[in-house]
């Protein structure tokens, strides 16, 4: 087709397009560029524009690496994480617990733990938190032998990928659960931190008067066999940016019950108070168990 202005562009881009052997594909595509090419002519873009999206594209790769991952930042930022995550998962916790987004900081490899362990594994500060968890499927019953990998920051705002004073793997295990469902583990209780700023998407969130925190959370990615994947967070529900986060991952389900304790017995003989206990039953339905694919090594 031969292009005679700006009118004709997304048909003959489509036409082109429409020669591909995939149909998912062939949808994907086209939807993306009838897309593209609206917001273009909404917006009126101007070539100067245009040139600072693709510097903005290129410093997103740049910007990648075995140990950060920019582009799924990105995609967070802009809540495009959040809206497949939950298009595909959760279905309003009919049949499995709320989900929420992987984010960029999961790993596979971290070690496995029993049952009641503590994944604090360098010095950490902040309270210490002790989690009792069960896994169950759709009609309450308790599901054996589930991994359940758990991560979160330090108190101090890092995962250990991103920080050289914390051991390797430090606040990240796998745990199995019992006969009955349950798993338990100690840690310390997580804290509020905010997403890296230092790349292109923190020059965004500036540009837009955003800030870049994070209410503080558990990851946790449930998995065995026969059972769909449970990705999802669970939230401290004290605190303050619990209704701006900025990856928009906080869903009302999600807010956890991080009870303090200040007086009594502690857990375990060198606990200070005050201490944290966590309760959170989780669901998960019957599927396809597929592991995501790890965002950094
Ligand atoms: C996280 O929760 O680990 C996370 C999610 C999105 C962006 C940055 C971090
Ligand atoms: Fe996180």
């Amino acid at each position: 087709m031969i292009i005679d202005g700006p009118d004709s562009v997304t048909a003959a881009v489509l036409q082109a397009m429409a020669q591909g052997h995939d149909p998912r594909l062939r949808e994907i595509t086209g939807a993306f560029v009838r897309h593209m090419h609206a917001f273009v002519r909404e917006v009126r873009l101007t070539e100067k524009e245009w040139d600072a999206g693709i510097g903005f594209l290129n410093r997103i790769g740049q910007a990648t690496h075995d140990l950060h991952n920019e582009g799924i930042l990105f995609s967070d930022a802009i809540g495009v994480s959040t809206l497949v995550c939950l298009l595909n998962n959760g279905n309003n916790g009919a049949t499995e617990s709320a989900s929420a987004l992987l984010g960029p900081f999961w790993r596979m490899g971290a070690p496995e733990m029993e049952d009641g362990q503590s994944i604090v594994r360098s010095p950490t500060d902040g309270p210490a938190l002790f989690a009792q968890c069960r896994i169950v499927n759709p009609k309450g019953e308790p599901l054996p032998g589930v991994a359940v990998h758990i991560w979160h920051s330090s108190p101090r705002g890092f995962y250990e990928n991103q920080d050289s004073e914390q051991a390797p793997m430090n606040l990240r295990g796998v745990f199995r659960t019992d006969a009955d469902g349950r798993f338990s583990f100690r840690s310390t209780k997580p804290a509020g931190y905010p997403v890296p700023t230092d790349g292109p998407v923190g020059d965004l969130l500036r540009a837009q008067n955003r800030h870049p925190f994070r209410p503080a959370h558990l990851h946790v990615l449930a998995h065995a066999p026969g059972y769909k994947t449970l990705v999802t967070q669970v939230f401290v529900d004290d605190d303050p940016n619990i209704d701006s986060d900025v990856v928009f991952g906080v869903t009302q389900p999600l807010i956890g019950d991080y009870v303090r304790h200040e007086e009594g017995t502690p857990p375990a003989p060198d606990v200070a108070a005050p201490w944290y206990t966590f309760d959170y039953e989780f669901v998960m339905e019957p599927g396809v168990s597929e592991l995501p694919t790890p965002p950094i090594k």
